[in-house]
């Protein structure tokens, strides 16, 4: 069944997201669009009930007033103009305001409210086929919750004419990469190349200690495994992403700029000239998570906390070393598997462990010992703006270092990072 669409045009708001929102709150879908929407644009989306120009602070850009386009204002469909042409502000009070939409969106629009999980996945599989027909698509499968649903969908829509690429650039958490292996390979019967990059990845970084070069490498490097692995593959037409909504959309006016800017796939050479595929873009996280479960993936895998992308790659302080990274895999194991007991594993925003280049004196087996400190990290967050720090319980604790301590090689030391965001960054480089 298609669903009832009301489209939020961007006139200069900051909050078309949150007006976005609450209308999917009422069970209606909706998307932000540009203000310079042509008619052809328009025609592409199907059952458009209603259009809220939604105007505000940002409505002069270069000291143009943002005016609707003609295909807007003629769409047929009602059109509710919120603080532009003269017309009045959201009501402040969220009651009033849910009060305006519900009014325009049920009673003027007369849209149902058949918005839910198996219609948009019903309708982006129509869409899939519709854009891809018999062409080949690339996915970059990270394992991350967002590349992870476009590809159970983009399997459900266009099954065989995906190949997935998962790129092993050897800063992934314990047991990460044969996860993704086993659940897309042998799970969901995908096409799946499988990269172990892991030595050309440690050979480029080794020595260097500065976490932006770190960074810089790393992100480059991903881009040249990647392009490599799509040379190999002949007429691949189409390169699918998991964008987001939240990703896509910045604030006001910046939205348009934000929405075609990203156009342009962020490193890959011209001649690798990709169509894009993003299936998500207009979906928010949570939204994402309900989308990857009803597909059929493990909670695991759609509830996984945030992981950044160069990994555990700015966990091992300063230059990475093998011996080191090791120590900051295998503790980060035991930490995920301790709080997974004691149940703080879904409670927590993220946890991690860091290993600093730095050793201190200790026992082991009656001998003096000189070896790294394994540093805990547990933080709540709502935006990764601020954060606190989770009051882990002492036995908790205890039993990690007593753990982290006994197993993990070259380890002599467990300390507990206390420091709220700010002054602390979550990560520490
Ligand atoms: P900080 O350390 O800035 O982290 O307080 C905020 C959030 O961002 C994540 N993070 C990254 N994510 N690439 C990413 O994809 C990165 O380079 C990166 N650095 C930090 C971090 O894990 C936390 O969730």
């Amino acid at each position: 069944m298609e669903q009832d669409k009301i489209l939020i045009i961007d006139m200069g708001s900051t909050r078309n997201t949150y007006i976005a929102r609450e209308i999917r709150e009422l069970g209606v879908f909706t998307e932000i669009h540009a203000h310079d929407m042509t008619r052809e644009e328009l025609s592409k989306i199907t059952n458009i009930k209603g259009i809220i120009l939604n105007g505000g602070e940002n409505r002069v850009v270069d000291g143009v007033q943002i005016r609707a386009s003609e295909a807007l204002l003629n769409a047929g469909v009602p059109v509710l103009s919120v603080d532009h042409e003269g017309s009045a502000p959201w009501p402040q009070e969220e009651e009033a305001r849910i009060d305006k939409l519900q009014s325009f969106v049920f009673n003027t629009c007369k849209a149902e409210a058949n918005w839910n999980m198996d219609n948009f996945i019903a309708e982006q599989v129509a869409q899939l086929r519709a854009q891809v027909g018999d062409g080949k698509v690339l996915l970059a499968l990270s394992g991350g919750v967002d590349s992870s649903v476009v590809a159970a969908l983009l399997i459900k829509a266009i099954g065989p004419q995906l190949t997935c690429v998962h790129v092993n650039h050897g800063l992934l958490r314990k047991g990460e990469p044969e996860e993704v292996v086993h659940v897309f390979r042998e799970e969901m019967g995908a096409n799946l190349i499988y990269v172990d990059a892991v030595d050309r990845f440690l050979d480029k970084l080794a020595g260097v200690a500065d976490p932006e070069k770190k960074r810089m490498i790393i992100g480059a490097e991903f881009i040249r495994v990647f392009e490599d692995e799509a040379r190999s593959l002949k007429d691949v037409k189409f390169l699918a992403q998991g964008t987001i909504y939240p990703d896509i959309i910045e604030s006001g006016t910046k939205t348009v700029k934000a929405v075609k800017s990203h156009h342009n796939v962020g490193g890959l050479p011209e001649d690798l000239d990709f169509e894009l595929v993003e299936p998500l873009k207009m979906l928010f996280k949570d939204e994402v998570r309900e989308c990857g479960l009803a597909l059929g993936l493990p909670r695991s895998m759609v509830f996984r906390q945030p992981f950044p992308g160069p990994g555990l790659g700015v966990r091992c302080i300063g230059a990475i070393t093998r011996d080191r990274l090791e120590a900051v895999r295998e503790s980060d194991a035991i930490l995920r598997e301790e709080f997974a007991k004691a149940g703080l594993e879904g409670k927590v925003w993220q946890y991690f462990t860091v290993v600093p280049d730095v050793k201190s004196v200790g026992v082991r087996d009656h001998k003096r010992s000189f070896e790294w400190p394994v540093v805990l990290r547990a933080v709540n967050t709502v935006d990764a703006m601020t954060a606190t720090v989770e009051r882990v319980p002492y036995e908790v604790l205890e039993i990690i270092t007593h753990r982290i301590t006994h197993e993990v090689a070259g380890v002599n030391r467990v300390l507990y990072d206390l420091t709220p965001k700010p002054a602390g960054t979550i990560e520490w480089e």
